[in-house]
């Protein structure tokens, strides 16, 4: 990805495929996309995305769906009852996949799974992952840049980092990309979640071989994780498509909720800034903390935009047949 037009066809299925140099780089261009509010470029013009999305989405939708016409194209939303996934002849068509999908292995492109770029498929094309059961990149890109602009906030820290970042929580594809991110750019994790909701080894897997783990403390006492937290994070306690366990979840996770006495007993910066990717249920966080003024979740939210902008911008628009 770092040339100009791309010479290999540049998928993006977790941060962890990106170097550290452009996780950075991405923020920086999305910054200046919303700091001007002008076009940024017109890379997108004549050309289609589709959004081969099977799982409900609000933000992601939208951010794709108005970054693409402000790039000059176009984004074409096809759900889970439009299409059947892997069977359609979209290289033809369009230049470029955003996919939601369950299980990571129906958006994965390999030689041995090549679920989108099938023998058939007319013309290769780069596809970005929307969200699967394993990652979710374009969150923590706009966590990032959201984390920057904030920068300063984190009065002690001035420039962004770094920072101790505690999750406290469900181990999903949010915290997937937290993991293999924040620790190359000098941030610290603390993790709190039960026991039977830890990263699955693929996941880890990219960890270790990142050098992430060293900077990660994992435990189950949510007080313990947020000790120096200058960030605490969460995320749904019941991910799309695990509505079936909702009860066992809610159990599981009783004590998990983030609040302000939570973080007072475990001695986080006095200072602590809350983010959630959203959409968000009060037993996560109660609102205290989410509608008060500790929280960037709006911020948060507003920057899915110009981040999901920028990979359009750097993935389909510079890419060329
Ligand atoms: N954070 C996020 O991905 O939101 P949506 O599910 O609404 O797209
Ligand atoms: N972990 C959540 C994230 C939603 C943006 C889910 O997969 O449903």
């Amino acid at each position: 990805m770092a040339s100009k037009v791309h010479k290999a066809v540049p998928h993006l299925m977790t941060l962890a495929d990106l170097t550290e140099p452009w996780l950075l780089p991405h923020g920086a261009l999305a910054k200046k996309h919303a700091s001007k509010l002008k076009l940024p470029s017109q890379s997108l013009f004549n050309k289609t995305i589709a959004l081969l999305f099977s799982k409900r989405s609000t933000r992601t939708r939208l951010a794709a769906e108005t970054s693409a016409t402000l790039l000059g194209g176009r984004a074409l939303f096809l759900g889970r009852d439009d299409i059947q996934l892997g069977r359609a002849f979209i290289g033809g068509m369009c230049q470029g996949i955003f996919a939601r999908v369950g299980e990571h292995s129906e958006i994965e492109v390999s030689p041995r799974s090549p679920t989108y770029v099938n023998s058939r498929a007319t013309r290769p094309f780069p596809v970005l992952n929307a969200l699967s059961s394993l990652w979710h990149p374009t969150q923590i890109l706009a966590d990032l840049l959201t984390l920057h602009e904030h920068a300063y906030l984190f009065e002690e820290n001035g420039s962004c980092g770094p920072l101790t970042v505690a999750y406290v929580g469900d181990a999903a594809n949010v915290l997937h990309d937290m993991l293999v991110t924040y620790p190359r750019l000098g941030h610290k994790l603390r993790i709190a979640s039960p026991p039977q909701y830890r990263a699955p080894a693929e996941v880890w897997r990219r960890v270790e071989e990142l050098g992430c783990d060293k900077d990660i403390w994992w435990g189950e006492d949510p007080k313990e994780a947020v000790m120096g937290a200058d960030v605490v994070v969460t995320d749904t306690w019941i991910s799309m498509g695990q509505e079936a366990e909702k009860a066992e979840r809610l159990k599981a996770f009783e004590g998990y909720q983030v609040t302000e006495e939570l973080c007072r007993l475990g001695g986080a910066n006095p200072n602590w800034k809350f983010m959630h990717c959203l959409p968000r249920k009060p037993h996560e966080v109660d609102d205290e903390v989410f509608y008060g003024p500790r929280s960037l979740v709006f911020p948060e939210a507003d920057n899915r935009k110009w981040t999901i902008m920028a990979l359009f911008d750097n993935l389909f628009g510079r890419w060329t047949h």
